[in-house]
């Protein structure tokens, strides 16, 4: 019988950073840390590294990578610049993450090119982690679940009953996004349950789905973060960068 509650994940975001020597000793230092502590085994641990360093990583088969973004193109072609969820599931990379407000923000991911890469991803065989979040306009007008339901309900739209095995969700409010400010754990769990009531309307399958919170998670939060009820995980970026903060997120997740 397959588990009825959500496995535990920590997920490495490094972004653009850092360069390749760096990356590399950052790499071992955690998979050495992680392989060595049994007790930390208990939460699932990726890291997501620049686009040019994934199978480089991925073939090293040690910790399972994500891919950063996927385009909306699928399979091989004439698309000059463009990588394929075939080609990331090709070299060995697991996971990829779609939709981080980053890319919404910055490089003009809206819902339909969204889904479009969603399709791909699934159809690839790859797991999606599927961020969402709300603006602080959005927060301070009331609107923080109704924005984060919608672009679930984006999702939900091209997902397959039989494909939310393969999705994680990670919130993450953009306003604490590198910010230093991170969301109380009352208001992290307040919108993890309702992303969970949600999705038990979409599938039978909800209560399995890890839902990973995301935006300035450090060591001094990461705690009293994972004795939230709904939350799975992390999905961590500054202190990734940093093998003992990583670690020590990856601790309070595996209690
Ligand atoms: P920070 O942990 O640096 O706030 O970044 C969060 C994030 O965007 C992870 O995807």
């Amino acid at each position: 019988m397959t588990a009825l509650t959500p496995q535990n994940w920590v997920i490495g975001n490094w972004k653009l950073n850092p360069y390749f020597n760096e990356a590399k000793q950052l790499f071992s230092a955690i998979a050495q840390q992680y392989q060595n502590q049994a007790e930390l085994q208990t939460c699932h641990v990726a890291i997501a590294p620049p686009a040019p360093y994934l199978s480089f990583f991925a073939t090293q088969q040690t910790l399972p990578i994500v891919a950063q973004d996927v385009s909306t193109i699928r399979g091989q072609g004439a698309y000059t610049g463009e990588v394929s969820a075939d080609l990331l599931k090709e070299t060995a990379v697991e996971l990829v993450l779609i939709g981080h407000s980053e890319r919404r923000e910055l490089f003009g991911d809206d819902a339909e090119k969204l889904q479009q890469k969603i399709k791909n991803a699934l159809q690839a065989g790859l797991t999606i982690v599927y961020c969402v979040g709300e603006s602080l306009v959005q927060r301070e007008a009331g609107q923080a679940q109704s924005v984060v339901i919608r672009q679930l309900q984006e999702l939900a739209d091209v997902t397959h009953d039989t494909e939310w095995k393969n999705i994680i969700i990670a919130y993450e409010p953009i306003w604490a996004i590198g910010t230093g400010k991170t969301a109380s754990p009352q208001d992290a769990q307040q919108m993890h349950a309702a992303i969970r009531v949600y999705l038990q309307t979409l599938t039978t399958t909800a209560n399995r789905i890890p839902l990973l919170y995301g935006g300035s998670v450090k060591p001094e939060n990461a705690v009293e973060l994972a004795a939230c009820a709904d939350i799975n995980g992390a999905l961590v970026g500054g202190a990734s960068l940093d093998a003992a903060s990583f670690i020590s997120i990856i601790q309070a997740f595996a209690q």
